[in-house]
């Protein structure tokens, strides 16, 4: 399998992608991804380089961005002064599902973020969702705390507000075949 960054000509894929989970989480009962998500907003993530691709042959398998901007009111100011690259998106196909291949593409974006001179691989998750909670901690992630206000729906409850970091480190055990190149152009593009 190999890694790339995105192109405009993947945003079908990615908003399918997207659709995809919503449809599995609302089978196992969480409201996590329910709205879609705003196309513009897709694209111009794409157009500044911070999404990447995971090939499988033809087929896209998975899919994360990578991006060395903090969302608003979720880290505060002490840990915004160390380097960090949060990761967001992160999906894989159901076709790939239950093969790690989302352990695979955190390794990569601990890779990428060592590479690019940060100390830490952060995210946010779905305040709600114990078992996505879980599915991080079980990856090396550590807890952080739970913002709860200053969501997106007129500064209501925080949708995605679950804290986690976790150390970036070197190394290639992903196994991707790595057509991104050197961490150092993330988020340069
Ligand atoms: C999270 C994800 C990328 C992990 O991919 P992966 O390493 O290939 O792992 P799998 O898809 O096989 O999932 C592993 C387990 O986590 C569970 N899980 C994954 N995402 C979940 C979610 N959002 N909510 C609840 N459970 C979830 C799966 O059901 C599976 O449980 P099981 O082991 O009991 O079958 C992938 O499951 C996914 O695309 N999830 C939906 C989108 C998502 O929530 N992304 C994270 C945004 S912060």
């Amino acid at each position: 399998m190999i890694i790339e960054r995105a192109t405009a000509d993947d945003l079908d894929v990615l908003l399918a992608f997207r659709q995809e989970a919503a449809s599995w989480l609302t089978a196992l009962g969480t409201d996590q991804w329910q709205r879609p998500y705003p196309a513009d907003k897709l694209l111009s993530t794409i157009e500044a380089g911070v999404v990447f691709m995971v090939r499988d042959g033809s087929v896209t398998a998975a899919t994360i961005t990578l991006t060395p901007e903090a969302e608003d009111g979720l880290w505060n100011d002490q840990e915004l002064q160390e380097e960090s690259r949060f990761v967001n998106k992160l999906t894989v196909a159901r076709t790939h599902a239950g093969q790690d291949l989302g352990g695979r593409l955190l390794d990569w974006a601990g890779d990428q973020a060592y590479r690019s001179g940060a100390q830490w691989l952060r995210l946010d998750a779905w305040t709600t969702n114990t078992p996505l909670q879980g599915y991080y901690l079980r990856h090396g992630f550590e807890y952080v705390r739970t913002v709860t206000e200053g969501g997106a729906v007129n500064g209501g409850p925080r949708v995605s507000g679950w804290l986690a970091q976790r150390r970036a480190v070197p190394g290639t055990a992903h196994g991707f075949t790595d057509l991104v190149g050197s961490g150092t152009r993330l988020g340069d593009a």
